[in-house]
């Protein structure tokens, strides 16, 4: 695995991978990798010749009062994943390199980003969009791997393609769940024992929704009304959101049709957990 910190470098040695027709995969991640990103890597891995990922802890996406000093790195165990998985390249650059000075110029993101978890997040997804336009700029990949996990950026990433017409095949990969449904997230130990026993209730209320609205239900409200009733019903969880959206244009729905999500987030004693389901509503 090669390990590059230096744009210019990285420039250099995609163009020269182009140049002998090997298409690129890329994982773009902030490190202190996990089992979604590995899911992410595996994929990626499997539908490339090169497997691309950036280890980059990026300043802009972070609000003033989050967690941008004391967000865990360990390159060297993200390394040792990485190179486990088969990354071919892992572009590391500092934080000096990616923003050398200050920017004249940076990506506003202006729908998709009013809703779910993005409503308390003020700035954020721009953070998101300006450093994927330089990763996406740097790395030059033919597809880029995202996780369902965070549907909303997905959804932004899937506008940023598209409006700055990127030649980048984005691909949305769904979430790894444990055996009893639960998503996987580094912040399930959070959980006590009571809450991860409750916690696959947020799936179920998610599955159940998606049966009723294959049954014919088209009331959003009354498919919020079924999940809020579920979580409330069979966890100590209080519940921070339930919405139903299209997707990935996030736009709020009066009849359930075409491409939808279903996203949650429920708060327990030490631990927000999310989760969503997107699916198409069969006429
Ligand atoms: O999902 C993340 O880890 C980050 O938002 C990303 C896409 C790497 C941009 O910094």
């Amino acid at each position: 695995m090669k390990v590059i910190t230096s744009i210019k470098e990285m420039q250099q040695y995609i163009h020269s991978l182009k140049q002998d027709g090997k298409t690129v995969g890329f994982v773009p991640t902030m490190g202190f990798l996990h089992e979604g990103h590995l899911t992410l890597m595996k994929k990626a891995r499997s539908e490339n010749d090169v497997l691309a990922v950036s280890i980059f802890v990026n300043p802009i996406q972070f609000g003033p009062n989050e967690d941008f000093d004391s967000y865990p790195r360990d390159l060297e165990r993200d390394s040792k994943l990485a190179e486990e998985t088969g990354v071919d390249v892992l572009f590391h650059p500092s934080t000096e390199e990616m923003y050398p000075a200050k920017m004249s110029l940076t990506a506003v993101v202006h729908s998709r980003i009013n809703v779910l978890c993005g409503r308390q997040r003020n700035g954020h997804f721009d953070g998101v969009a300006t450093v994927l336009v330089k990763l996406f700029n740097i790395v030059q990949p033919d597809s880029a791997y995202f996780g369902l996990k965070d549907a909303q950026q997905v959804a932004v990433v899937d506008g940023l393609i598209t409006d700055f017409n990127f030649p980048i095949t984005l691909v949305p990969v769904e979430i790894v769940r444990e055996e009893d449904g639960l998503a996987k997230s580094s912040r399930n130990v959070n959980l006590t024992l009571q809450e991860r026993e409750e916690a696959p209730r947020l799936y179920e209320s998610l599955q159940m929704a998606k049966r009723e609205i294959d049954k014919g239900q088209r009331n959003p409200k009354v498919i919020e009304d079924l999940i809020i009733k579920h979580i409330t019903t069979h966890t100590s969880g209080v519940i921070d959101y339930v919405e139903l959206y299209r997707y990935p244009e996030l736009d709020e729905l009066s009849q359930l049709n075409g491409k939808i999500i279903i996203a949650i987030a429920v708060k327990f004693t030490k631990a927000r957990l999310i989760d969503n389901i997107t699916f198409d509503v069969k006429e």
